[in-house]
């Protein structure tokens, strides 16, 4: 109950009568109490899910290191029995053991992908002022293209911020177009303005992916088109999600089936306070 009370004055300047309005509160205060009961279990919430995120990259990290070792004892092993047998194999022993080495290779870049992806977003650097036309380029040399054509758009932006995360997203995404864009693709990059953030797009004319997959495709180990057609260990875009997130931005996909595949995302112009320490 909340009351206001005041008094009445009488002609003589006595009081004559206290007059009085009464308020229930008790449904606000229910509906208050109820607020902060549920916002205290959202914080709850937030700080397991962020516990056990880290507890999971922890374990993905320890399992894929440890995986290694054994690994390469398995492959020094194959190397040198087809070297102590060489001259007895057949054909088809040679072909077994040059699949088990393939095979072997898949494996490590497997286990490399999930390494990779428990680090991501975990460790941050100061911002720099990062040139993305610059950093564009210096990752498309590094890809160094055969039969495809890489468009820059001049006067992409300065952006103050970690640079190893941006190019990791860059080097995924045109490494993509690359890969999964066909023969003789043709891949434009560009960027506009959305306020806070600035928009990059990475744009081809490949094969695209029909809107069914648009989902599948960030999750680890997700490839459309089997290993074998296709070399890739599907961590690439899992790991541009992960890592344009752990940045306060946004990624997602423009395609159609045999129309080209966009993929565009926001990044922040300028770092946050709560990133770079
Ligand atoms: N630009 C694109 N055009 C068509 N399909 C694409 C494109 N980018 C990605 N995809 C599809 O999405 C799948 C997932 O991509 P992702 O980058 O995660 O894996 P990957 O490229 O196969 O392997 P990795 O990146 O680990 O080498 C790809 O296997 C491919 O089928
Ligand atoms: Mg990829």
């Amino acid at each position: 109950m909340r009351d206001a009370m005041r008094p009445v004055i009488a002609p003589d300047g006595g009081t004559a009568a206290v007059q009085g309005v009464m308020i229930d509160v008790t449904a606000r205060k229910e509906i208050d109490a109820r607020l902060r009961e549920r916002a205290e279990e959202l914080t709850r919430l937030a700080t397991a899910l962020e516990r056990s995120n880290k507890e999971l990259d922890a374990f993905a990290y320890a399992a894929s290191h440890d995986l290694r070792a054994p690994l390469r004892g398995i492959a020094n092993l194959a190397q040198w029995i087809e070297e102590d047998m060489h001259g007895s194999l057949t054909e088809g022993t040679r072909e077994m053991l040059a699949l088990m080495r393939s095979r072997m290779h898949r494996m490590e870049a497997l286990i490399d992908g999930i390494l990779e992806y428990s680090r991501a977003g975990r460790v941050h650097h100061r911002p720099d002022k990062v040139s993305v036309g610059r950093l564009v380029r210096d990752v498309v040399d590094l890809l160094a293209p055969e039969s495809a054509t890489v468009w820059v758009q001049s006067g992409l932006p300065d952006v103050l911020t970690e640079r190893l995360p941006l190019q990791q997203v860059f080097h995924n995404l045109i490494g993509n177009a690359l890969k999964h864009g066909g023969e003789g693709v043709q891949v434009d990059v560009r960027a506009r303005d959305a306020d806070a953030f600035w928009e990059f797009r990475v744009e081809d004319d490949g094969p695209g992916i029909a809107p069914e997959f648009h989902d599948r495709v960030w999750g680890i180990f997700q490839t459309l088109e089997p290993r074998d057609k296709v070399e890739g260990a599907g961590i690439g875009l899992s790991l541009v999600k992960k890592l344009v997130e752990s940045q306060g931005g946004r990624v997602w996909i423009e395609s159609m089936a045999g129309a080209g595949a966009t993929f565009a995302f926001l990044w922040r112009k300028t770092a946050s306070p709560a990133e770079g320490e």
